[in-house]
């Protein structure tokens, strides 16, 4: 028998060939008489052409329907010159089929198998093995492949060890809510599924590993975005006796390796950082998309000079007031406004006011605004200066809690950059966020919790403040954001179990809560812990820019929705009788049943 051969392969040097391909018929037309069928494969597809002297074969060729799978002999031929189809890559030739074999039928698909589909997702789910049958989807399972195998062959290149760690595990706090697993054989305990492997891989490093990575499948049960799965995949990096730059350059180099294995692009050596100060001043968010500018303009401590109870009151405790100038905005009319006020509203903003400048030299006339009534003309002018402002501007103004202004006006200021056409979506803008506080305040809970996770090494210099200002501790934690997505984060970590329990403390968990959450990671510190530090990638997040699609769910093979649930296999599902019972649970009977 002839070998096989693949359906995107055939170019104007196999003409003349005697081919077997393998594959599912895509369409078949019938051009008075001749037959022609597109066979497609994971390498791409084919035009097969039938005559009608060969009888059998053509009336086969005939019955065939979409998504049948076959099994063709024949020669490759030339097309003619007006048949040429230069889109495709196999389009100067065609398969002249001899004999073919109808391997097994397909039912009618739910959905054309085809790129331009316009089913719903949902649907495409629950079909997901058709959906995946599309050539888009074959060619972000490539990426993915491509992009992975490079990510190994790169941290191979760089002697790390690829190490897998459990599945099964006590729980790993990493600040979302943990999947869990009841044992059979201890009744009423729980394996958690691992958030990341952060506790294994530091094990690894008092192991003496020294370079540990994997490609990590993480569990966390979080509200999920279209950037956010239930489980999805790191890849994963610790090392051993290193400081933060080396960890930055080694995530720089693997990123490089998969950019240049997945689309081909070549990625500078190093890329640009940020404090975290510094990101939040200028974008108010910590992952800023820095393809555009609308960079925020803090003005509190002029607003302190006003009246205006809205501008004063933060000014005067503690808040802030900033701005975002908006070349050309005064064009903005009434609607597009009010839709941005209703904007920032989502993240808790009371209000947007703003100024147009018609006229910046004739103050007050000519600015157009609900406030400008409430500010001295001093006060405009310095304001005008401190913007740079220039007619046909428009400045808009958030007030109030600083944890609210810069997350309504970070968000506004992407949502500025996207609507008004300032970010060129083949700019690929990299930048490390450093020095990220050791703390956050929780308001609930009313105590420091880890900005990072509660293994992140503060800088030595910031130790003494643990037990008296902790929140104004910066940690050794760092984040890769790419056009405004976080898609990597780490930290060097603590290696002496004295830090680590002062740490607790400061989060205020107990020396008993330590011992049963970590103590087996607290003890391990004490039999010579190598400093260590690494970092993960977000796979999919990663995948997913890179392709240019807008869910990571397109780069997974088989994800889950929005509501955490496969379509397909109908999980989360209820089990047996018997095997609630054999885990020693109890179902809670619903009041209609009881
Ligand atoms: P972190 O929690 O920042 O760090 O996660 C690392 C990266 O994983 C990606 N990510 C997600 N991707 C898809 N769906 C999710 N639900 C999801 N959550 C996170 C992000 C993120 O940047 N153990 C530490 C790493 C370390 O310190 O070495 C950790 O897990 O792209
Ligand atoms: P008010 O005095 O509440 O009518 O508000 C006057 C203007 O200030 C309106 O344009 C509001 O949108 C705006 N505004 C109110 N609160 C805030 C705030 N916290 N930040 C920014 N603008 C605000």
């Amino acid at each position: 028998m002839l070998p096989r051969t693949h359906c995107g392969d055939f170019r104007v040097v196999h003409i003349g060939q005697e081919v077997r391909l393998n594959g599912w018929a895509q369409t078949n037309r019938d051009h008075g008489g001749v037959v022609f069928i597109d066979v497609r494969d994971r390498s791409g597809l084919v035009q097969v052409v039938v005559h009608p002297d060969t009888a059998d074969v053509h009336r086969l060729a005939h019955s065939l329907r979409q998504q049948d799978v076959i099994e063709v002999v024949g020669e490759v031929i030339a097309r003619s010159d007006e048949t040429v189809n230069d889109k495709l890559p196999t389009g100067a030739i065609e398969v002249k089929a001899s004999s073919i074999n109808v391997l097994n039928r397909s039912e009618t698909p739910p959905f054309m198998v085809e790129d331009d589909c316009d089913t719903g997702e949902q649907h495409r789910l629950e079909y997901r093995y058709l959906d995946l049958r599309r050539p888009v989807m074959q060619s972000y399972m490539q990426l993915r492949h491509r992009v992975t195998h490079a990510a190994r062959n790169y941290l191979d290149s760089q002697a790390f060890l690829e190490i897998e760690t459990p599945i099964l595990n006590k729980s790993t706090p990493e600040g979302a809510r943990d999947y869990l697993v009841p044992s059979r054989v201890y009744p009423g305990s729980f394996y958690a599924l691992p958030q990341s492997p952060q506790i294994f891989k530091q094990l690894l490093m008092v192991a003496g590993m020294d370079r540990y990575y994997q490609i990590a499948r993480c569990f966390r049960d979080e509200d999920l975005r279209a950037d956010r799965q239930p489980e999805f995949t790191q890849v994963d990096i610790e090392m051993s006796f290193v400081s933060q730059d080396e960890v930055m350059a080694v995530a720089e180099g693997l990123l490089r390796s998969m950019f240049e294995a997945g689309v081909g692009i070549n990625l500078p050596e190093v890329f640009p950082r940020i404090t975290y100060a510094e990101a939040m001043d200028r974008y108010g968010l910590d992952r800023p998309d820095v393809r555009f500018g609308l960079e925020h303009i803090d003005v509190t401590e002029l607003m302190r000079k006003v009246e205006f109870k809205v501008f004063r009151e933060p000014a005067d405790n503690g808040g802030l007031v900033k701005v975002i100038r908006v070349p050309e905005g005064s064009k903005l009319s009434r609607k597009q406004i009010d839709d941005y006020t209703r904007f920032v509203s989502i993240y808790g903003a009371r209000g947007l006011a703003w100024i147009k400048v018609n006229d910046k030299d004739s103050l007050p006339d000519g600015l157009q605004s609900p406030i400008v009534k409430f500010l001295p003309e001093d006060v405009l002018r310095e304001l005008l200066q401190a913007c740079d402002a220039e007619n046909g501007d428009v400045l808009f103004f958030g007030a109030g809690d600083a944890k609210i202004v810069n997350d309504a006006l970070g968000h506004l200021r992407v949502k500025l950059g996207h609507d008004l056409g300032l970010v060129a979506e083949d700019d690929h803008r990299f930048v490390w966020v450093v020095d990220f506080p050791m703390f956050a305040w929780n308001a609930d809970e009313k105590r420091p919790e880890a900005l990072h996770h509660p293994f992140t090494a503060p800088y030595d210099e910031d130790l003494d403040k643990l037990e008296t200002d902790p929140l104004n501790m910066r940690s050794q934690a760092y984040d890769l954001v790419w056009n405004g997505t976080e898609i990597g984060g780490g930290s060097i970590r603590i290696h002496s179990p004295e830090v680590q329990a002062r740490v607790f403390k400061t989060l205020a968990i107990s020396d008993d809560e330590a011992e049963a959450k970590f103590g087996f990671l607290v003890q391990a510190l004490t039999y010579g812990a190598p400093p260590h530090g690494g970092l993960a990638f977000g796979l999919d997040r990663v995948l997913s820019l890179m392709a240019g699609v807008d869910s990571i769910r397109d780069v997974i093979a088989f994800p889950k929705t929005q509501k955490a649930a496969d379509p397909m296999s109908e999980a989360p599902s209820d089990v047996s009788d018997e095997q609630w019972k054999e885990l020693g649970l109890r179902k809670r009977r619903t009041i209609s049943e009881s």
